[in-house]
């Protein structure tokens, strides 16, 4: 057989691998450079070869359009909008632009408020897995004095003679009300660690189709695998993409985000997390705080830290205590990455944990404990550790484990549990209206799990489980040894 080839179709391939090759030029360590015939103006660019065959350059590199958007959950979700993105270096004024969302386009032709971001130059690279140093800056830009229960449209970027070219597109933002009693909803993430782009992609979007009404996000930690992973972090913002921009979302840290004692240096840069956690320990700034929206307390304990120094174990249970104690929402619910009380198998219960925070989580009635780390879903009550029966008339703290992600380990019946499941990746849907709470677990494609209602009455608080009728799932059941 005779071959032939098309020289428009060579001449298109070599185009399109020079244009594939063609990275920004602020990151131009270890390459060569030479000048680019097809620009306008003549610039320099870089060549890893080692890597150009298997990373993706948009998920790595910044450019001068912004990207890795993210709104993040304010002190005061009813008033304020906190968000944080990314370009090359090359833009160091950036700006953020907030106006009221209207049904037309007619809100560029009214009042937009626009505010300077705080710019940080920030450089990292990522030896472990043989990653490119990757240069960038992260803007910051926190908005006051929203209306509550109001629809904004807000964008990041800068100018570019009067085009659009360099900001992002305008994103939706529903601002909290501030009225006691109406309903909103959060859904919760345990690990989604591994396998980010290929496999909790399709976890949150799932959790948006679902629920695209959705108040907020909250990531109980391990959100990647390896702390300063540029790539991995550029795979958790491609895997939630727009979804990260228009739902806020809260996270705290797991051990992964550390190494040893030492947090990811991308958490503050590329987070826009309330500072207001224990005064005086920038260690755990953005790591621990707490938030409210609207009948909700909110809280964040950097375990990590709180088990590794004692120092600043100390610090977060004396203000945990004083948070609580001053707590006048009606619901209360705290996030942390390691479990008090482990599902997983060949794993103990936190002792650590157990005595410094389950006398406050008694003491005050924390309603629920959101917790990743074991890579298995488990749920249940703590009060029900040595009986094994329910109380439904006077509930106490719900705990809850759960994985986003696909890493999965095998958990152990312990008496505590009342729902458990091996080899699921879930996500969880928590709703509050008033004295009623109501949480339901999901897998990606929409079966119903676990789920329970909490309903408030005084004092007591009645547990209403609604386990659904589906089997318990086991990884013996889909992994053959
Ligand atoms: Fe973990």
């Amino acid at each position: 057989m005779k071959f032939t080839i098309n020289p428009i179709f060579l001449f298109t391939f070599f185009l399109a691998v020079s244009f594939v090759s063609c990275k920004d030029e602020e990151n131009q360590e270890d390459a060569h450079q030479h000048p680019h015939p097809h620009e306008e103006s003549e610039h320099t660019h870089t060549h890893y070869k080692a890597q150009d065959s298997i990373l993706s350059h948009k998920i790595l590199y910044p450019s001068k359009v912004p990207d890795r958007i993210i709104a993040n959950l304010p002190e005061d979700p009813s008033t304020m909008l906190a968000v944080n993105w990314r370009t090359n270096q090359q833009i160091t004024n950036s700006y953020v632009e907030v106006a009221l969302a209207t049904d037309g386009p007619e809100f560029r032709l009214g009042d937009i408020e626009r505010k300077r971001a705080t710019t940080e130059v920030f450089e990292n690279q990522h030896l472990k897995h043989i990653e490119p140093l990757v240069k960038a800056n992260y803007h910051s830009a926190t908005i006051h004095n929203l209306k509550p229960s109001t629809t904004y449209v807000y964008r990041v970027g800068s100018e570019a003679e009067n085009s659009d070219l360099l900001w992002s597109e305008w994103f939706q933002y529903t601002t909290a009300s501030d009225k006691q009693g109406e309903e909103f909803s959060f859904i919760y993430f345990g690990d989604a660690q591994n396998d980010l782009k290929s496999m909790w992609s399709r976890v949150i979007r799932s959790s948006y189709k679902k629920f695209p009404s959705v108040d907020f996000m909250l990531h109980a930690g391990d959100l990647i695998n390896d702390h300063d992973s540029n790539i991995q972090w550029g795979e958790w913002f491609y895997a939630g993409s727009f979804i990260h921009a228009t739902t806020p979302s809260i996270m705290t840290p797991g051990n992964h985000e550390y190494k040893d004692t030492t947090l990811t240096s991308l958490w503050r840069p590329q987070f826009n997390l309330p500072k207001n956690g224990p005064k005086g320990l920038t260690d755990i700034s953005e790591t621990t705080y707490a938030v409210d929206y609207q009948d909700l307390k909110l809280i964040s304990i950097d375990c990590i830290n709180f088990e590794r120094k004692p120092e600043n174990r100390e610090a977060q249970v004396k203000w945990l205590d004083s948070i609580l104690k001053n707590n006048t929402k009606k619901w209360t619910a705290l996030t942390m990455h390691f479990p008090l009380y482990t599902p997983a198998q060949k794993r103990e219960d936190n002792a650590v944990l157990i005595e410094h925070l389950k006398p406050l989580i008694d003491k005050y009635k924390v309603d629920l404990v959101l917790q990743g780390h074991d890579h298995t879903y488990a749920r249940g009550q703590i009060s029900n550790k040595e009986s094994g029966v329910t109380s439904m008339s006077d509930a106490g703290t719900i705990y809850a484990v759960s994985v986003s992600g696909p890493k999965m380990y095998e958990s152990t019946d312990k008496k505590w549990i009342e729902r458990r499941g091996e080899f699921t990746q879930l996500f969880q849907i928590i709703t509050i209206k008033d004295n009623k709470l109501s949480y339901e677990a999901y897998t990606p494609i929409g079966n119903l799990y676990d789920a329970f209602d909490l309903i408030k009455n005084g004092d007591k608080k009645t547990l209403k489980n609604r386990i659904p009728d589906n089997p318990i799932r086991l990884k013996k059941d889909f992994v053959k040894e």
